[in-house]
């Protein structure tokens, strides 16, 4: 296992943001064309070409899916010039392939890197997730308060009435008793189609999104990516695998998860210091999506480091010859 202090975060975060910026661009003009398998295999395409290019040794730990479903960036593939620190990889190299098709906000490409097993590996499952952003007391919502719960206990810590909370969920059947819930205490919702490693993200800028709490379930790969997000950002996160049937168990033990119905939160999702990428594909209230211009690609990355808790934000423009 590396040493954690072998992590060069500062050194490697521009070249995770070419990694995520290079898949965003060739997934460009597939946005709004009606082709989610297209727009994705053209980001992951760029996005596995590039990370080969960086110093690291690394292994994809979330990725495309298991090796008999994903040629590429499958789980347990392993990235990177073989030189360089032992790293974990969680990517998405498009969050929101229907979003991207239909040229619907908040299309991402996502990547997060940190030392070797310390991004939890999980299975393609669902998550059951909960996320608030930073300023409140430790562990003041939990996901096993009922959901009318957590609006009022959250309201409280901000001093204010339920009917001034907004919370973010994806629009699912699944998910029609819980929006019933949170309506019932007043609260307003932002429902989402997809994409809740934005909706995730959404929470730590709370007064710029107007979003105070994520809640409902969604990809675990996701849950993992935007819990890498919220450490570097602020804020907090709980998550908890769900399984549907024996075969959804299995994987989970296979990725070496025992306890199949742990809680957990943001720092035991990601154990040590992560940095962390997003690229717009289409313009979300995170970063902007690609601008085509006559000659030009431009692309807006947000580039963070838990262990500074810096946030950058970064354009690029490059000829497209
Ligand atoms: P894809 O980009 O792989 O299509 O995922 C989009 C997404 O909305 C995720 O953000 C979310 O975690 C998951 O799908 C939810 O899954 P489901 O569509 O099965 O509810």
């Amino acid at each position: 296992m590396a040493d954690r202090q072998e992590f060069h975060d500062r050194m490697l975060s521009l070249g995770l943001a070419r990694v995520s910026e290079a898949a965003a661009m060739a997934s460009a003009r597939l946005v709004g064309r009606g082709d989610e398998k297209a727009a994705d295999q053209a980001a992951v395409n760029a996005m596995r070409d590039q990370l080969n290019l960086l110093n690291i040794k690394g292994t994809v730990v979330i990725g495309e899916g298991e090796r008999d479903e994903a040629p590429m960036l499958f789980i347990g593939e392993e990235v990177g010039t073989g030189h360089g620190d032992e790293v974990d990889i969680a990517l998405d190299p498009l969050e929101g392939t229907t979003l991207t098709a239909k040229d619907m906000p908040n299309a991402l490409t996502v990547i997060a890197m940190a030392p070797r097993h310390t991004l939890l590996h999980a299975p393609d499952v669902y998550m059951d997730k909960l996320a608030i952003g930073p300023g409140y007391p430790r562990d003041v919502v939990s996901l096993d308060m009922a959901p009318a719960e957590r609006v009022r206990t959250l309201a409280k810590a901000r001093g204010c009435a339920p009917e001034d909370i907004t919370v973010c969920i994806l629009e699912r059947p699944r998910h029609e008793d819980l929006i019933a819930e949170v309506r019932e205490t007043g609260a307003a919702i932002r429902l989402i189609t997809d994409g809740d490693v934005a909706g995730v993200i959404h929470c730590a800028e709370a007064e710029k999104t107007g979003i105070d709490m994520y809640m409902g379930s969604g990809g675990a790969p996701e849950g993992v990516l935007a819990a890498a997000a919220l450490k570097c950002m602020g804020g907090q996160m709980w998550g908890r695998l769900l399984f549907r049937n024996d075969d959804e168990r299995g994987r989970a033990r296979k990725a070496g998860i025992e306890d199949l119905n742990r809680v957990y939160s943001r720092d035991e999702l990601v154990t040590a210091d992560v940095i962390f990428a997003a690229t717009g594909v289409t313009d979300g209230s995170i970063v902007k999506g690609i601008r085509r211009e006559p000659g030009f690609l431009e692309t807006e990355t947000i580039l963070m480091r838990s262990k500074t808790g810096s946030v950058r934000r970064m354009t690029y423009r490059n000829p497209t010859g």
